[in-house]
């Protein structure tokens, strides 16, 4: 008898215990309290999309109208490149980044894609999504215009179809150029490219205008490249959480560059829901080395510890509560959280804009912070932090020990397998282009400790989990 009861309230006291389990994990963890520090960031409504066509378009699309006449093209820069996309008809041979157009006269140009900044080789192969890291923005493009307009002027004549076709992307790209000038190679001018962009361009219709209509400082922010497949996670694009409202909208920014007008943005803005869909089927590319998983088990609980509160967690029980974490918190450099409230003209002028209106609108909303990235595929992704400051994931995790001035030698197969990340060299000073100088602004390479407290092995650890991500 006395045992029936003993078993009759154990039970009990497990259904209650599991009940009340129930109720606790139902409830979403924001509700709970967020890290100190932190906010969420509310989601927006995304238009949905066909991802097949998505690719069609992102591979042969024309979201960049104007370019260097094909015929020119492939006489400098011949017609034979890797095969990469596996692309057929006119866009057979040319380089991955480019897609050949028929510009709004009807002349075939070759103009650069999303993939000349979304898509990189990482041991010889390359992966559409992963962040450029090794381009070169510390030289002015604007003297190789310079030259190219002197071939489609010799050719075809400044009156010429060709001429016209080929004159916005000069036109742009010559007055862009000062301005967009990074001072390590690897790191990407982006925000500054569009920021300087708008300057030059009517908010009501987009139509170019010469003269800027707002200072625009000379210095430009350098910034890492996301990953592409991190998006379909995201509340909010952008290193510092800007991009609101359609994603779709936001991304069709690129087109800038060298449309005529909104006509152009108008065509692009129906085609952008299928690009989006497309990005949000990409997945991470798996670590292709060994991994010891006792030992990344051993991680896991100490990510889920000390880090998934930001970062999300992963595997079977999927979150990510998209954080934007302040500046005060994170400590990273903070130049470009703060360059959005330096220089508002250019997030006031978006906001205003053809862009920002609608039932579909893109919203640039600055903050001072940064999202807490997801980890997928975090060993892929090197250079870290949003100004990519951190040559390995071993250093990000023990900030005493980041490198003030490092080298790499850009060879994508370079990788290091127990620091997780790049090989580099350690430099005393600034001693090229090559070098990533930390004490530049806009390069520093602090703040983000939340690893400093795990010992040498408890990081080994947390670094072998991060290889399963
Ligand atoms: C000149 C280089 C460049 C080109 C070209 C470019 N991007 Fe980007 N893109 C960037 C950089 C740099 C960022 C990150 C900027 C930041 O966060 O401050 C970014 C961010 C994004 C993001 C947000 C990702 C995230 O997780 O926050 C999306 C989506 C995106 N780009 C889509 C596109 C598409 C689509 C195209 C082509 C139509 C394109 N980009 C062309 C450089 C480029
Ligand atoms: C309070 C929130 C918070 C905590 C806790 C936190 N992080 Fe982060 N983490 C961030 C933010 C914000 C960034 C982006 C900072 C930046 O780019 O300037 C970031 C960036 C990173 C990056 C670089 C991402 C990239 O693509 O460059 C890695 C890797 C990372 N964190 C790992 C960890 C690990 C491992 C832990 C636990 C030891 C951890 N974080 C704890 C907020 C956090």
């Amino acid at each position: 008898m006395l045992s029936r009861l003993a078993l009759f309230l154990a039970a009990t006291i497990v259904l209650l215990a599991n009940c009340r389990h129930d109720v606790i994990d139902g409830v979403p963890d924001d509700t709970i309290g967020l890290p100190p520090g932190t906010s969420f960031l509310e989601p927006s409504a995304q238009r949905s999309g066909d991802p097949d066509a998505g690719y069609q378009y992102l591979i042969y699309g024309n979201y960049i109208g104007s370019g260097i006449p094909l015929q020119v093209f492939k006489q400098f820069f011949g017609g034979n490149s890797p095969d990469d996309l596996g692309r057929s008809g006119d866009a057979d041979g040319i380089p991955f980044n480019f897609n050949v157009v028929t510009a709004s006269n009807g002349v075939k140009v070759v103009a650069p894609t999303c993939l000349t900044c979304h898509a990189e080789r990482l041991n010889g192969q390359l992966i559409v999504g992963l962040g450029n890291n090794t381009s070169d923005h510390t030289n002015n493009q604007a003297s190789m215009f310079q030259t190219a307009d002197l071939a489609v002027k010799l050719l075809y004549g400044q009156n010429s179809p060709e001429w016209n076709a080929y004159y916005p992307a000069s036109r742009a790209s010559q007055t862009i150029g000062p301005y967009i000038l990074t001072k390590t190679r690897g790191v990407n001018p982006a925000d500054k490219i569009f920021a300087t962009l708008a300057a030059h361009r009517r908010s009501v219709d987009l139509a170019w205008i010469d003269a800027a209509q707002f200072n625009i400082p000379l210095e430009a922010v350098p910034t890492d490249v996301p990953a592409w497949w991190l998006m379909k996670k995201k509340n909010a694009l952008y290193y510092n959480a800007l991009g609101r409202g359609d994603f779709a909208r936001l991304s069709t920014a690129s087109g800038m560059l060298t449309m005529l007008d909104s006509t152009e943005a108008r065509q692009a803005d129906e085609k952008f829901p299928d690009l989006m869909a497309w990005i949000r089927t990409l997945e991470a590319p798996a670590y292709p080395y060994s991994i010891d998983q006792t030992l990344a088990a051993q991680g896991k609980l100490l990510f889920e510890n000390k880090c998934s509160k930001c970062h999300g967690k992963y595997g079977a029980e999927e979150t990510y509560p998209n954080l934007l974490v302040e500046l005060s918190t994170v400590k990273t450099d903070t130049m470009l959280a703060n360059s959005y409230q330096l220089y508002p003209e250019y997030a006031n002028w978006y906001n205003e804009s053809w862009y920002g209106q609608g039932p579909h609108k893109g919203q640039l909303l600055p903050n001072k912070g940064y999202i807490a990235p997801p980890l997928d595929g975090i060993w892929a992704t090197a250079p870290y932090l949003h100004n990519a400051s951190v040559p390995t994931l071993d250093d990000l995790l023990h900030s005493a020990q980041r490198p003030k001035y490092w080298k790499r030698t850009y060879d994508n197969s370079d990788y290091n397998q127990v620091k997780m990340g790049w090989n580099y060299s350690v430099e005393t000073s600034k001693t090229g282009i090559d070098t990533y100088d930390t004490t530049l602004p806009g390069y520093n390479n602090g703040g983000h400790t939340f690893g400093d407290v795990l010992s040498d092995s408890e990081r080994m650890a947390v670094l072998e989990y991060l290889k399963t991500l």
